[in-house]
């Protein structure tokens, strides 16, 4: 069994009198362990798949199976905790509390899951980040390949099932993204969760096993 597809996914925006289709009809399934980029141009609707898959936003039509199980017949508890618990989400702009402290941004999905932290798999993450010596900073004192990996090993503090990313390495450099983007590549091996990278960026999805093409909302190649 996949441990995510979707079927048949509609997504439709509507704005007055316009309609945007922003997905038509996306029909795709990841094994455990994949590591697949989503991508295509600005506009093809790739934020949009990877919102919807990983139950950020509700589809208009069509369907998302985690193991086999509806995502969207989950109430909004059910969804939060599933969210919360197997999957993991790292975005273009960090997204980490600007009050916490690297180690207590890491920390935070644990703590909310009212879960008592594994300090050994946390330090294993801390280390294979490179982030020892960065705990006790804020964000604004680190740089953004420091943030990004902070949110990176915050994004896999719960050992979730499937990592999401969407154009994790747009707001680095070329150096500091290629290294963000190995140790992206790196952890999800080392921890076996399936890796959805959305990028505009064909050298970035050229790293997967795997690449989803998206065209204005369809999808117009998987090899
Ligand atoms: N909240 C929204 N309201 C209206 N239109 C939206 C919204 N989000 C995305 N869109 C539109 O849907 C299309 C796909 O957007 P998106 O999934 O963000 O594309 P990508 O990530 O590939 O750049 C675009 O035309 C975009 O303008
Ligand atoms: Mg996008």
């Amino acid at each position: 069994m996949p441990i995510l597809q979707c079927t048949d996914l509609c997504k439709t925006y509507k704005n007055g009198e316009n309609a945007v289709h922003a997905l038509r009809s996306v029909t795709v399934s990841f094994e455990q362990g994949d590591f697949c980029a989503v991508r295509g141009p600005s506009g093809s609707g790739k934020s949009t798949l990877l919102h919807i898959l990983g139950g950020l936003e509700f589809p208009t039509s069509g369907k998302v199976y985690y193991q086999g199980e509806d995502l969207f017949a989950y109430n909004d508890n059910q969804l939060s905790i599933l969210r919360r618990r197997r999957f993991g989400f790292v975005f273009q702009a960090y997204n980490l509390v600007q009050e916490l402290t690297a180690y207590e941004n890491i920390l935070l999905p644990v703590l909310l899951d009212k879960r008592n932290p594994d300090e050994k798999y946390i330090s294993m993450l801390v280390e294979l980040l490179g982030l020892a010596d960065r705990l006790h900073h804020l964000p604004n004192a680190l740089s953004g390949g420091q943030q990004q990996r902070v949110a990176i090993a915050r994004a896999l503090a719960n050992r979730p099932s499937v990592l999401f990313a969407d154009e994790p390495t747009g707001n680095l450099d070329g150096k500091t993204g290629k290294e963000v983007l190995s140790l992206l590549k790196y952890a999800g091996k080392e921890m076996g969760v399936t890796l959805i990278l959305v990028t505009h960026d064909l050298h970035i999805a050229e790293q997967a096993e795997r690449i989803i093409t998206l065209e204005d909302g369809g999808v117009a190649d998987d090899v």
